[in-house]
């Protein structure tokens, strides 16, 4: 199979690389523009990279913060991908208030909540779809990516940017980013660890096309951050 990539040889170094990368790409964006407003992935692989965000000399002040996707819990719920990022990272760092966007969950109403986190969205990106400095992107072992499940319905958003999405598996709703918003991103990066991925990630990258199995298959990447593991041999 040809690799759009170099695989790293391992989760840590891997992980060292996206933080190493990320602080780079803060600071130019920072120096040219003035700001960085990146979109946040949830999962496991990221959260140690943003622990190690935590210990680096950022320009805290004019990094802006969103989510890809959320689950439809409370921001003090364990599921959330909120909280992960706030024992992560925010609650490590002296970031003002003003610069961290949670997706406002309303659980009994999450048709609502995805409306008015599009509002924020265009609020701090002035864009509609948002143009994020920077989206991480993790992908499952059923390559999902942010909460762009297989055979549901956000797959098929065209003119949204932010929306609930109703997840069968799961029995519940999530909120995710569209494809039109992961493509307007000026860095889109895809973070992706773990054997259980080995499958999906050949599919991803070799498979026929059909994104409404495999929706990764629809994102275009500016860079891979993909661990050995995951490649099959
Ligand atoms: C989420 C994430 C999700 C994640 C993948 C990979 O809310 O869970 O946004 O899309 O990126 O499930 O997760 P891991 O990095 O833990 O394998």
């Amino acid at each position: 199979m040809n690799l759009p990539f170099e695989p790293f040889a391992d989760i840590p170094s891997l992980q060292l690389a996206v933080t190493d990368a990320f602080c780079e790409l803060a600071k130019k964006s920072v120096s040219e523009s003035g700001g960085f407003r990146v979109s946040l992935s949830g999962g496991s692989t990221p959260k140690r990279v943003y622990e190690m965000l935590a210990d680096r000399d950022l320009p805290w002040d004019q990094i802006h913060w969103y989510w890809g996707d959320e689950r439809n819990v409370p921001q003090d719920h364990s599921d959330s991908n909120y909280l992960m990022v706030k024992t992560a990272l925010l609650d490590k760092v002296a970031i003002p208030e003003s610069n961290i966007h949670p997706v406002p969950v309303n659980v009994e109403s999450p048709d609502q909540a995805a409306s008015a986190y599009e509002r924020t969205l265009m609020d701090g990106l002035g864009a509609c779809p948002p143009k994020f400095d920077l989206v991480l992107l993790g992908m499952g072992d059923d390559a999902h990516t942010a909460s762009l499940f297989p055979e549901t319905t956000a797959l098929g958003e065209t003119e949204r940017s932010f929306v609930e999405n109703w997840v069968p598996k799961f029995d519940a709703f999530r909120y995710t980013m569209t494809y039109p918003a992961i493509a307007a991103g000026k860095n889109i990066w895809f973070i992706i660890t773990g054997s259980a991925k080995q499958d999906a990630l050949k599919q991803v990258i070799a498979g026929e096309s059909n994104a409404s199995v495999y929706p990764s298959q629809r994102i275009n990447p500016t860079r891979w951050f993909v661990s050995s593991d995951c490649i099959a041999s």
